[in-house]
């Protein structure tokens, strides 16, 4: 089968002993998955909807809730006090602005979320009571890719829902952060400076490639409530950035209920 294309550029091999250069090999294939998911692909054709966008940010939403309140109790623990930046990087703040953006001041009743969101949220909250350790891999995994394609996915997102300035997507920025490779190269430096055990260096690596799953499981589902979503209405014309008509947000309201409801029976069942 064809090798899928990444953006990202392959890692040279041989990995040496420091954790940033091991993580980055260890979650390299993954990430090309990752880069391959149906909504990903979406991004990089340039095709990203309103309501794409707009689930993404309720996802984010939650798992970020999640991640920066076990970073915040954490925050002395030895493994995370070197990597804890929250004036740089925490994002639940502008992820609170953007959906009030675009659902309005009861923004918080619209989260929705599908069963895989839940699973990444029990995961962050399981592993900041037990093994603070690995929020480690989690918070690399998203933030260090936030600064990486994150702030090419912020300009498409502007570009496609013919937003001014960052009005909606204050998600992808870091106002914080002068220059995003400087920024990860102190990153990479402070988790290299983190002492570990062989033991919980395995640990750290195979969270991280589990960190990547719990993100393509979010897309995939994500994708999998649009698609019931859409399906329902065959007909209805798709302009690129619409669907904030009063029937419209009821007909995508009714339809995430419904594939909300599917997604989460079929794990039951399974
Ligand atoms: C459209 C999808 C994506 C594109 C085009 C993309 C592209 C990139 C690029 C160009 C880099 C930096 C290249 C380098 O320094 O070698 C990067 C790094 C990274 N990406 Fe992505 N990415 C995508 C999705 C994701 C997703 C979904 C995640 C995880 C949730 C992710 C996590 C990361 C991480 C953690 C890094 C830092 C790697 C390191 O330096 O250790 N990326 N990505």
């Amino acid at each position: 089968t064809e090798k899928m294309k990444s953006a990202r550029k392959p890692d040279t091999g041989d990995s040496g002993s420091d954790l940033s250069e091991q993580i980055k090999a260890a979650t390299s294939d993954i990430h090309v998955r990752a880069e391959n998911t149906e909504l990903m692909l979406t991004y990089q054709k340039g095709r990203i909807s309103a309501t794409q966008y707009k689930v993404l940010l309720c996802s984010l939403y939650e798992v970020y809730k999640a991640l920066e309140e076990e970073l915040d109790r954490n925050s002395s623990h030895p493994a995370i006090a070197p990597i804890y930046f929250p004036q740089e990087l925490a994002r639940l703040e502008y992820l609170q602005k953007d959906l009030e953006h675009f659902f309005g001041p009861n923004w918080k009743e619209q989260v929705i979320v599908p069963a895989a969101t839940h699973r990444y949220e029990r995961r962050l909250r399981e592993i900041g009571r037990t093994n603070p350790l690995l929020l480690v891999p989690h918070a690399y995994t998203r933030y260090l890719g936030d600064l990486s394609g994150g702030q090419v996915l912020g300009k498409i997102t502007q570009k496609c829902l013919g937003l001014n300035d960052s009005e909606g997507t204050q998600f992808f920025s870091f106002p914080a952060v002068s220059s995003p490779n400087r920024f990860k190269q102190l990153y990479r430096s402070r988790m290299n400076s983190i002492g570990l055990t062989e033991q919980e260096k395995t640990e750290v690596l195979e969270e991280a490639v589990t960190a990547f799953q719990l993100n393509i499981q979010v897309f995939d589902d994500l994708q999998k409530m649009l698609n019931v979503t859409t399906a329902e209405q065959p007909n209805a014309p798709r302009p690129p950035t619409a669907l904030l008509s009063p029937t419209n947000v009821k007909q995508l309201t009714v339809g995430l209920c419904v594939a909300a409801v599917t997604i989460g029976m079929s794990i039951y069942v399974s």
